[in-house]
């Protein structure tokens, strides 16, 4: 079947060098990020937090291939970034979810530009519904799906094709506190069989302390990375742990958050008053 997919060998790193990215603005460009440094080493789980505005999705469209760096260079596995690629999955917060297809037409759908035949195509779908739990949903339609088992189609669709890196722009942004935390077990849980190169963006630190094993604290006005925390082997964490090394990454971040507050495209929590 889709045997070429499943074999191919992951690497997926990740090399930002120097990248600047402009918008136009009605005087002009304006510059959403800084030059920009930033290596996704293969197989890591890097979380990107930061306030609204300050240009992670900017920086993941651009790693995806859908915004252009104005500047520097965007390597996955040492060739150029040049638009859109297979190796490169995207989750975003809306499940952009056909909902005149089934789950499992939905994925098949997304297969078909990777020239597999109906069968395989139908196989890898049903496969990739089994590993995020919905092998018994293959045939219902997005409409009779709830928010979190939409987002699971949603991942399958992604994972189906094996990307070498996946990227996730605040993927459960939208669901519920508890439908969270088991979308965040599903996550760890599947990533651990993927090993693909992982970058997840969210305004929430415990998410982003909770998932990854590395994390980028960004900035507005321009987007730029000021500060990066080492959070270890996300395997060696359960999803419910908070110890005191925890706890003082998360008062690290909140403070640099804090710390920028007056920034104009912040949202930002709001300050202790003492
Ligand atoms: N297509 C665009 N044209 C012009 N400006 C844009 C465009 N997309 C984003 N911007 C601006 O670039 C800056 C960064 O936007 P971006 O969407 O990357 O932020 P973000 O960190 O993802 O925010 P959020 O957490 O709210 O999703 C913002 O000031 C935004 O207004
Ligand atoms: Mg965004």
């Amino acid at each position: 079947m889709a045997a070429n997919l499943h074999d191919i060998a992951t690497s997926g790193e990740v090399v930002i060098q120097g990248a600047t990215i402009h918008y136009q603005g009605p005087n002009g460009p304006v510059q959403v990020l800084s030059a920009t440094d930033l290596t996704l080493s293969s197989g890591s789980f890097t979380a990107l937090i930061g306030p609204s505005g300050c240009g992670k999705s900017t920086l993941l469209n651009a790693i995806a291939g859908f915004v252009r760096p104005s500047g520097g260079t965007i390597r996955v596995d040492g060739r150029p970034v040049t638009g859109p690629s297979p190796e490169v999955g995207v989750v975003f917060q809306q499940y952009a979810l056909f909902p005149w297809f089934t789950a499992r037409g939905n994925i098949e759908f997304a297969l078909k530009r990777f020239g597999l035949s109906r069968a395989e195509r139908r196989e890898a779908a049903l496969e990739a519904l089994a590993e995020v739990g919905l092998h018994g949903r293959a045939e219902t339609y997005p409409g009779q799906l709830s928010g979190g088992m939409k987002q699971r189609v949603a991942l399958a669709r992604t994972l189906a094709s094996k990307p070498k890196v996946l990227l996730m722009d605040e993927p459960f942004g939208a669901l519920d506190a508890q439908t969270r935390v088991s979308m965040h077990e599903l996550l760890l849980r599947v990533m651990d069989a993927h090993r693909s190169t992982v970058l997840f963006v969210t305004h929430d630190v415990d998410e982003g302390l909770v998932l990854a094993d590395r994390a980028h604290v960004m900035s507005a006005t321009p987007g730029r990375i000021i500060d990066t925390l080492e959070l270890g082997e996300r395997r060696n964490r359960s999803v419910d742990k908070v110890d005191t090394a925890y706890i003082a990454n998360r008062n690290r971040i909140m403070g640099l958050l804090r710390h920028r507050e007056d920034e104009p495209a912040a949202a930002l929590p709001r300050r202790a008053t003492a």
